[in-house]
Protein backbone atom coordinates (compact mmCIF):
# COMPACT_ATOMS: atom_id res chain seq x y z
CA UNK A 1 0.00 0.00 0.00
CA UNK A 2 1.34 3.54 -0.91
CA UNK A 3 1.67 5.90 1.74
CA UNK A 4 2.27 9.76 1.18
CA UNK A 5 6.02 9.19 2.58
CA UNK A 6 6.79 6.96 -0.35
CA UNK A 7 6.24 9.76 -3.37
CA UNK A 8 6.16 12.85 -4.62
CA UNK A 9 3.33 12.02 -6.28
CA UNK A 10 1.32 12.08 -3.31
CA UNK A 11 -1.99 14.93 -3.52
CA UNK A 12 -1.03 17.82 -2.04
CA UNK A 13 -5.01 18.47 -1.42
CA UNK A 14 -4.56 15.49 0.91
CA UNK A 15 -1.71 16.93 2.34
CA UNK A 16 -3.09 20.56 2.99
CA UNK A 17 -6.44 18.52 3.61
CA UNK A 18 -8.77 20.83 1.40
CA UNK A 19 -9.67 21.89 -2.23
CA UNK A 20 -10.82 24.75 -3.64
CA UNK A 21 -14.34 23.96 -5.46
CA UNK A 22 -17.03 26.15 -7.26
CA UNK A 23 -15.35 28.86 -5.45
CA UNK A 24 -15.45 27.38 -1.84
CA UNK A 25 -13.34 25.43 0.49
CA UNK A 26 -14.31 21.57 0.60
CA UNK A 27 -12.33 18.87 3.53
CA UNK A 28 -10.78 16.31 1.67
CA UNK A 29 -9.56 13.04 2.66
CA UNK A 30 -7.80 9.84 1.55
CA UNK A 31 -11.20 8.64 1.69
CA UNK A 32 -12.86 10.74 -0.49
CA UNK A 33 -11.81 11.89 -4.58
CA UNK A 34 -10.23 15.20 -4.82
CA UNK A 35 -13.46 16.88 -6.68
CA UNK A 36 -12.06 18.12 -10.26
CA UNK A 37 -12.29 21.48 -12.20
CA UNK A 38 -15.05 19.42 -15.04
CA UNK A 39 -17.69 18.06 -12.10
CA UNK A 40 -18.08 22.17 -11.58
CA UNK A 41 -19.67 22.12 -14.70
CA UNK A 42 -22.16 19.64 -13.65
CA UNK A 43 -22.79 22.12 -11.20
CA UNK A 44 -23.83 25.11 -13.37
CA UNK A 45 -26.07 22.69 -14.91
CA UNK A 46 -27.69 22.07 -12.00
CA UNK A 47 -27.81 25.24 -10.78
CA UNK A 48 -29.30 26.47 -13.96
CA UNK A 49 -32.14 23.69 -14.09
CA UNK A 50 -32.77 24.21 -10.30
CA UNK A 51 -33.87 27.72 -10.96
CA UNK A 52 -35.92 27.04 -13.69
CA UNK A 53 -37.82 23.70 -13.03
CA UNK A 54 -37.92 24.34 -8.61
CA UNK A 55 -37.65 20.89 -7.67
CA UNK A 56 -38.88 19.96 -4.40
CA UNK A 57 -36.06 16.96 -3.81
CA UNK A 58 -32.70 17.02 -4.54
CA UNK A 59 -30.64 13.82 -4.32
CA UNK A 60 -26.54 13.74 -5.01
CA UNK A 61 -25.87 9.83 -5.56
CA UNK A 62 -22.16 9.24 -4.71
CA UNK A 63 -21.35 12.05 -3.00
CA UNK A 64 -18.12 12.00 -1.63
CA UNK A 65 -17.08 15.29 0.07
CA UNK A 66 -20.27 16.58 -0.82
CA UNK A 67 -18.99 19.18 -2.94
CA UNK A 68 -21.47 18.81 -5.72
CA UNK A 69 -24.24 19.32 -3.82
CA UNK A 70 -23.26 21.67 -1.31
CA UNK A 71 -22.17 24.15 -4.02
CA UNK A 72 -26.05 23.92 -5.79
CA UNK A 73 -27.10 24.76 -2.58
CA UNK A 74 -24.69 27.73 -2.14
CA UNK A 75 -26.47 29.02 -5.36
CA UNK A 76 -30.21 28.36 -4.33
CA UNK A 77 -32.37 26.71 -2.35
CA UNK A 78 -33.66 23.06 -2.71
CA UNK A 79 -36.43 22.34 0.34
CA UNK A 80 -35.17 18.52 0.86
CA UNK A 81 -31.79 17.44 0.08
CA UNK A 82 -30.20 13.97 0.64
CA UNK A 83 -26.82 12.72 -0.55
CA UNK A 84 -25.63 8.89 -0.93
CA UNK A 85 -22.58 7.18 -0.65
CA UNK A 86 -21.69 3.42 -0.10
CA UNK A 87 -18.78 4.74 2.00
CA UNK A 88 -18.94 5.61 5.17
CA UNK A 89 -15.33 6.79 5.53
CA UNK A 90 -16.29 9.09 2.90
CA UNK A 91 -19.47 10.34 4.58
CA UNK A 92 -17.54 11.13 7.70
CA UNK A 93 -15.60 13.56 5.72
CA UNK A 94 -18.92 14.68 4.15
CA UNK A 95 -20.70 15.70 7.37
CA UNK A 96 -17.51 17.97 7.88
CA UNK A 97 -17.99 20.17 5.34
CA UNK A 98 -22.45 19.91 6.00
CA UNK A 99 -21.12 21.53 9.19
CA UNK A 100 -18.73 24.04 8.02
CA UNK A 101 -20.83 24.95 5.10
CA UNK A 102 -23.90 25.66 7.38
CA UNK A 103 -26.32 23.35 5.07
CA UNK A 104 -29.14 20.95 6.25
CA UNK A 105 -28.52 17.55 4.05
CA UNK A 106 -29.85 14.00 5.04
CA UNK A 107 -26.65 11.80 4.56
CA UNK A 108 -27.57 8.19 3.84
CA UNK A 109 -25.08 5.45 3.45
CA UNK A 110 -25.95 2.70 0.90
CA UNK A 111 -25.25 1.14 -2.44
CA UNK A 112 -26.95 3.77 -4.99
CA UNK A 113 -31.28 4.45 -4.18
CA UNK A 114 -31.22 1.14 -2.05
CA UNK A 115 -32.10 3.23 0.70
CA UNK A 116 -34.90 4.43 -0.79
CA UNK A 117 -36.34 1.21 -1.42
CA UNK A 118 -35.88 -0.33 1.97
CA UNK A 119 -37.48 2.62 4.03
CA UNK A 120 -39.76 5.29 2.52
CA UNK A 121 -37.82 8.20 2.78
CA UNK A 122 -39.76 10.76 0.18
CA UNK A 123 -43.58 11.84 0.06
CA UNK A 124 -45.10 10.55 -3.48
CA UNK A 125 -45.45 13.21 -6.66
CA UNK A 126 -42.37 15.25 -5.82
CA UNK A 127 -40.32 16.81 -8.55
CA UNK A 128 -37.09 15.64 -8.07
CA UNK A 129 -33.23 15.99 -9.73
CA UNK A 130 -30.54 13.64 -8.94
CA UNK A 131 -27.10 14.44 -9.77
CA UNK A 132 -24.54 11.85 -9.34
CA UNK A 133 -20.37 11.21 -10.54
CA UNK A 134 -20.26 8.16 -10.52
CA UNK A 135 -17.09 6.12 -10.77
CA UNK A 136 -16.99 5.83 -14.05
CA UNK A 137 -13.03 4.51 -14.91
CA UNK A 138 -12.94 1.00 -16.46
CA UNK A 139 -10.16 -1.25 -15.18
CA UNK A 140 -7.97 -1.22 -18.67
CA UNK A 141 -7.02 2.35 -18.15
CA UNK A 142 -5.71 1.94 -14.42
CA UNK A 143 -2.28 1.87 -15.97
CA UNK A 144 -2.84 4.95 -18.24
CA UNK A 145 -3.91 6.80 -14.58
CA UNK A 146 -1.30 9.37 -13.39
CA UNK A 147 0.59 8.57 -10.15
CA UNK A 148 -1.31 10.88 -8.34
CA UNK A 149 -4.73 9.56 -8.86
CA UNK A 150 -3.73 5.90 -7.49
CA UNK A 151 -3.55 7.60 -3.86
CA UNK A 152 -7.27 8.49 -4.51
CA UNK A 153 -9.92 5.96 -3.40
CA UNK A 154 -10.79 3.09 -5.77
CA UNK A 155 -13.95 2.62 -4.93
CA UNK A 156 -14.77 6.41 -6.29
CA UNK A 157 -12.91 5.72 -9.02
CA UNK A 158 -13.41 2.21 -10.64
CA UNK A 159 -16.44 -0.23 -11.61
CA UNK A 160 -14.14 -2.95 -12.32
CA UNK A 161 -15.83 -3.87 -15.74
CA UNK A 162 -15.34 -3.28 -19.13
CA UNK A 163 -17.23 -0.26 -20.20
CA UNK A 164 -16.77 1.18 -16.75
CA UNK A 165 -20.55 2.21 -17.49
CA UNK A 166 -22.20 -1.05 -15.53
CA UNK A 167 -22.94 1.36 -12.19
CA UNK A 168 -24.65 3.74 -14.19
CA UNK A 169 -26.63 1.06 -15.72
CA UNK A 170 -27.52 -0.33 -12.36
CA UNK A 171 -28.85 2.90 -10.88
CA UNK A 172 -30.83 3.48 -14.40
CA UNK A 173 -32.83 -0.22 -13.12
CA UNK A 174 -32.95 0.97 -9.78
CA UNK A 175 -34.43 4.40 -11.10
CA UNK A 176 -36.91 2.24 -12.88
CA UNK A 177 -38.14 0.55 -9.20
CA UNK A 178 -37.77 4.62 -7.30
CA UNK A 179 -40.42 5.39 -10.02
CA UNK A 180 -42.48 3.19 -9.26
CA UNK A 181 -42.39 3.58 -4.88
CA UNK A 182 -42.71 7.46 -5.27
CA UNK A 183 -44.09 8.17 -8.40
CA UNK A 184 -42.24 11.62 -8.68
CA UNK A 185 -44.45 14.06 -10.68
CA UNK A 186 -41.19 15.07 -12.51
CA UNK A 187 -37.33 13.37 -12.61
CA UNK A 188 -34.69 14.47 -14.03
CA UNK A 189 -31.07 13.13 -13.01
CA UNK A 190 -27.57 15.08 -14.77
CA UNK A 191 -24.84 13.26 -14.60
CA UNK A 192 -20.71 13.04 -15.38
CA UNK A 193 -19.52 10.49 -17.35
CA UNK A 194 -16.50 9.41 -19.43
CA UNK A 195 -15.39 11.17 -22.37
CA UNK A 196 -15.42 7.93 -24.29
CA UNK A 197 -18.89 6.97 -22.77
CA UNK A 198 -21.34 8.92 -24.68
CA UNK A 199 -21.55 6.16 -27.43
CA UNK A 200 -22.59 3.45 -24.76
CA UNK A 201 -25.16 6.01 -22.90
CA UNK A 202 -26.75 6.73 -25.88
CA UNK A 203 -27.61 3.09 -26.51
CA UNK A 204 -28.53 2.32 -23.36
CA UNK A 205 -30.54 5.57 -22.69
CA UNK A 206 -32.52 4.52 -26.32
CA UNK A 207 -33.72 1.56 -24.59
CA UNK A 208 -35.41 2.74 -21.72
CA UNK A 209 -36.98 5.14 -23.84
CA UNK A 210 -36.29 8.43 -22.03
CA UNK A 211 -35.09 11.55 -23.17
CA UNK A 212 -32.03 12.92 -22.99
CA UNK A 213 -29.15 14.89 -24.60
CA UNK A 214 -25.34 15.67 -23.43
CA UNK A 215 -23.46 18.34 -22.02
CA UNK A 216 -20.01 19.48 -22.67
CA UNK A 217 -17.28 20.35 -20.27
CA UNK A 218 -14.86 23.41 -20.15
CA UNK A 219 -12.76 21.90 -23.11
CA UNK A 220 -15.75 21.62 -24.82
CA UNK A 221 -16.05 17.62 -24.50
CA UNK A 222 -19.37 15.99 -23.68
CA UNK A 223 -18.91 14.19 -20.92
CA UNK A 224 -22.88 14.75 -19.15
CA UNK A 225 -25.79 13.36 -19.32
CA UNK A 226 -29.47 15.30 -18.98
CA UNK A 227 -31.55 12.83 -18.93
CA UNK A 228 -35.42 13.78 -18.34
CA UNK A 229 -37.58 10.66 -17.11
CA UNK A 230 -40.65 12.36 -16.63
C1 LIG B 1 -16.22 9.77 -8.76
S1 LIG B 1 -16.54 9.83 -7.01
C2 LIG B 1 -17.48 11.32 -6.95
C3 LIG B 1 -17.44 12.04 -5.64
C4 LIG B 1 -18.11 13.42 -5.67
N1 LIG B 1 -19.50 13.30 -6.02
C5 LIG B 1 -17.38 14.32 -6.65
O1 LIG B 1 -17.90 14.55 -7.74
O2 LIG B 1 -16.32 14.80 -6.30
C6 LIG B 1 -17.73 8.55 -6.84
C7 LIG B 1 -18.34 8.38 -5.45
O3 LIG B 1 -19.32 7.33 -5.55
C8 LIG B 1 -19.22 6.51 -4.40
N2 LIG B 1 -19.74 5.18 -4.76
C9 LIG B 1 -19.11 4.16 -5.38
N3 LIG B 1 -19.95 3.13 -5.57
C10 LIG B 1 -21.15 3.51 -5.05
C11 LIG B 1 -22.41 2.88 -4.92
N4 LIG B 1 -22.62 1.66 -5.39
N5 LIG B 1 -23.42 3.56 -4.31
C12 LIG B 1 -23.21 4.82 -3.82
N6 LIG B 1 -22.03 5.47 -3.91
C13 LIG B 1 -21.02 4.82 -4.52
C14 LIG B 1 -17.74 6.52 -4.03
O4 LIG B 1 -17.54 6.18 -2.67
C15 LIG B 1 -17.37 7.99 -4.36
O5 LIG B 1 -17.55 8.82 -3.24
Amino acid sequence: MKTKNHSSHYPEEYTRGWVEFFYQRFVVSESTLIPRLETESLVREAIAFARINKPDICIDIGTGSWAIVLSLLSAIHIPHVYATDISKNALTVAQRNMENHGKNITLITGDLLEQFFENTLLENNKSILLVTNLPYIKQDDWEHMSEDTKYEPMLALFWWTNTGFELYEKLFLQVNTFIEKYTPSNLTILAEMGEDQKDIATHILKSYGWEFSFFQDLRAIERFMRIKIR
